[in-house]
């Protein structure tokens, strides 16, 4: 069976916009968000309080967050890495945080500068102070079906790893398929040995880029399973600055576009995610991907 509700975790701002070759203003992300809250979406990732270096995208952090306390009702959480960013997150007030860990360790080399047992442990610190500041805590797991440097990745490394941000205290654990070589039976797979290895259910979300268009064949097998939280990003931005390979996300239009016709209920209005997406295409000087906001903005 199908559930009859999905939250959809939008990521566009922070990973569509993490991966953007020129400055995006930080007027036109708060506008972005405001609008995406607008269109009913009731997660949407904010931004990331990683290092300025790293991230260049994201460095306005600190002047951003502050313009979105006027929006009500919905959840703005934040990338933190480590308990610096932590600290800058809480500085703002932000009571959503996500750990990014991964899979592999070439990609926990470039994108932590670290091993995976090194990035395991600069994370528990900060789940453990975000957790005892009453924060619900997010923790990515990136490279959760293949791997641009390494292949394959082996099913058990995987719930390896998952089990270990469950311990640390993480709430939800995002499955990413960083480069976006899932097909449905490896999710399928995956997620049959998390239920086998005793990870509930409801506290796994699924995390699909569309590099190879399996983004919503996997999503339905992950529905299928049960899982009820998708990430998405709005009009199909995104991507990793730190993985060869990576492209965008599954379209929150698209997922949208599924779900309504699986009569599952999301709460988000279709036509105001559209009109958002096409004005951020606007702004970004290119077209959108998403096949949805293509076809529903020619009608
Ligand atoms: P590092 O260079 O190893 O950091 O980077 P360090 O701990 O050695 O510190 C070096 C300096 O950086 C120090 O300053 C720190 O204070 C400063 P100094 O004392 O030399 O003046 N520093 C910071 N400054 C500001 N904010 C911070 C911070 N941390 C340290 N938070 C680090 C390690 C983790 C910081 C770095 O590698 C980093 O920022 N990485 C972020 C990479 C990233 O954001 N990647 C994209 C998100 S993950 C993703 O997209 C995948 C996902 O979508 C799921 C999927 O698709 O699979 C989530
Ligand atoms: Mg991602």
């Amino acid at each position: 069976g199908l559930p009859s509700r999905v939250r959809i975790h939008e990521v566009g701002p922070r990973d569509g916009l993490q991966n953007e070759k020129g400055q995006v203003p930080t007027d036109v992300k708060a506008e972005f968000i405001h609008r995406l809250a607008a269109a009913g979406l009731t997660t949407v990732e904010a931004t990331s309080f990683v290092h300025p270096k790293w991230v260049p995208q994201l460095a306005d952090a600190e002047s951003l967050y502050p313009r979105l306390s006027d929006i009500e009702g919905v959840h703005l959480p934040v990338l933190v890495p480590n308990t610096r960013g932590l600290e800058r997150a809480q500085a703002l007030g932000a009571t959503r945080i996500a750990i990014f860990a991964s899979a592999t360790e070439t990609f926990a080399q470039r994108n932590l500068n670290r091993s995976v047992a090194e990035s395991m442990a600069m994370f528990e610190p900060v789940v453990a102070a975000a957790k005892e500041a009453g924060s619900h805590v997010r923790g990515y797991l990136s490279m959760c079906f293949g791997d641009p440097w390494e292949g394959a990745v082996p099913v058990p490394q995987v719930v390896a790893a998952c089990r270990r941000l469950l311990a640390m205290g993480c709430d939800e654990l995002s499955l990413g398929d960083t480069i976006g070589v899932a097909t449905a039976g490896h999710v399928q797979e995956l997620l049959a040995a998390l239920n086998e290895a005793g990870v509930p259910t409801p506290a796994l979300g699924v995390h699909f880029h569309d590099t190879y268009g399996q983004a919503l064949a996997n999503t339905l097998a992950a529905l299928q399973h049960g899982v009820t939280t998708v990430d998405a990003s709005a009009g199909g931005l995104g991507g990793c600055p730190f993985a060869k390979s990576a492209t965008g996300n599954l379209a929150t239009e698209d997922l949208v576009w599924m779900l309504q016709g699986l009569g599952i209920d999301t709460g988000v209005d279709l036509d105001a995610l559209v009109a958002t997406s096409a004005w951020m295409a606007g702004e970004l000087g290119r077209p959108s991907p998403s096949r949805t906001v293509i076809a529903l903005s020619h009608k």
